[in-house]
């Protein structure tokens, strides 16, 4: 299987330097934000968002270098993904991540909040540095469907008639809508025109629908190990992702499990069993490998490159995952 190290490697330089400047620009501030924001950060995590900027940043520029402001739109680009994830895990009362405890368990919510908050402003204040209204506009529309998302999260919580439409627009907001927009911005940032724009944009949204529906699989499928975050928590928490969705259709004794919120014992069981006996997970990987073929279709005009050709492999590294 393809790791993502091997797919980034174009920009394994870039991202090493990433790492690097990301501990530098959580500079001022309290030193317990510091280190709650800090502590999610030094886990690491695959930093597929910023390769994905830094692979189209580069793509673009033929042979030339990339600008500092590319260097710092894939930085503000980690940043913000991870004040979500720090936020979704308060939200979800996730005890783990990137294999590693979580802020709120290792300092407390309070402090997640706040340090999510920080994460966020920061972010923030680069992205204004950028003096660039477009990207500006761009990256904070992401933010405000950042918050979005996780509320219309909360209001489909164990509701069997939500649509697979709903949960793909809540999708868009807490996954894609960052990918989408910041690979955009790398193209404003690029000088690109508005046709190739709304192709990487539309690049991203697919990649992100994609990788979401992908993780959704995985946390029916995956282990905690594997995942280093705690797997089969979505049903247990009322979240209906995309195998969940397809089960019900197969399945519609499934929703009075959901409804009464697994109160009964052994209901969560049942409700397992019914979604992994079903053609759910299949439908499921059908439906991320019709995005994932999408997002390859947008960025065919790419001039080849390495970096165009890791673009190209980086929606199957994304199904891969799931063998
Ligand atoms: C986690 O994203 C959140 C989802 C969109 C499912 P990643 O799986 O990319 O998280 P890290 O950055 O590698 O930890
Ligand atoms: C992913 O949400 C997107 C954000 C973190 C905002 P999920 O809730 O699906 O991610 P996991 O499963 O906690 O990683
Ligand atoms: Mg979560
Ligand atoms: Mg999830």
């Amino acid at each position: 299987m393809t790791t993502v190290t091997e797919i980034l490697q174009p920009v394994e330089l870039d991202l090493e330097n990433l790492r690097n400047d990301l501990r530098d620009l959580i500079g001022a501030g309290h030193p317990i934000l510091k280190a709650a924001a800090e502590h999610l950060f030094s886990a690491g995590g695959k930093r597929l968002r910023p390769g994905i900027v830094l692979l189209i940043s580069r793509a673009l520029s033929g042979q030339g270098e990339l600008t500092p402001r590319h260097r710092r739109l894939a930085e503000i680009t980690e940043m913000i993904h991870t004040a979500s994830l720090v936020h979704d895990d308060v939200v979800d009362e996730a005890a783990t991540r990137r294999g590693v405890e979580t802020v709120h368990s290792r300092f407390n919510s309070r402090v997640a909040v706040l340090a999510g908050d920080f994460l966020f402003a920061q972010a923030s204040w680069h992205l204004a540095n950028l003096d660039n209204l477009d990207v500006v506009k761009l990256l904070s529309r992401v933010i405000m469907d950042l918050a979005d998302g996780e509320v219309k999260q909360g209001l489909y919580r164990y509701d069997a008639g939500q649509t697979l439409e709903n949960y793909l627009e809540k999708s868009y907001c807490k996954t894609a809508s960052l990918m989408a927009n910041s690979a955009q911005a790398a193209g404003v940032l690029s000088e690109q025109n508005p046709e190739n724009l709304s192709a990487l944009n539309y690049f991203g949204r697919q990649i992100g629908l994609a990788f979401q529906v992908v993780d959704d699989i995985l946390d029916f499928t995956g282990s905690e190990k594997q995942l280093g975050k705690p797997a089969a928590s979505d049903l247990a928490s009322g979240y209906l992702t995309a195998p969940a969705l397809f089960a019900l259709e197969e399945h519609p004794s499934l929703a009075g499990l959901i409804e009464r919120e697994f109160s009964e014992e052994r209901d969560l069981e049942q409700a397992l069993d019914l979604v992994l006996n079903s053609k759910a997970i299949k439908r499921a990987r059908k439906l991320a490998e019709n995005f994932a073929r999408e997002s390859i279709e947008a960025i065919e005009w790419l001039p080849d490159s390495p970096c165009r050709r890791a673009l190209l492999d980086l929606p199957d590294f994304v199904l891969s995952r799931l063998y």
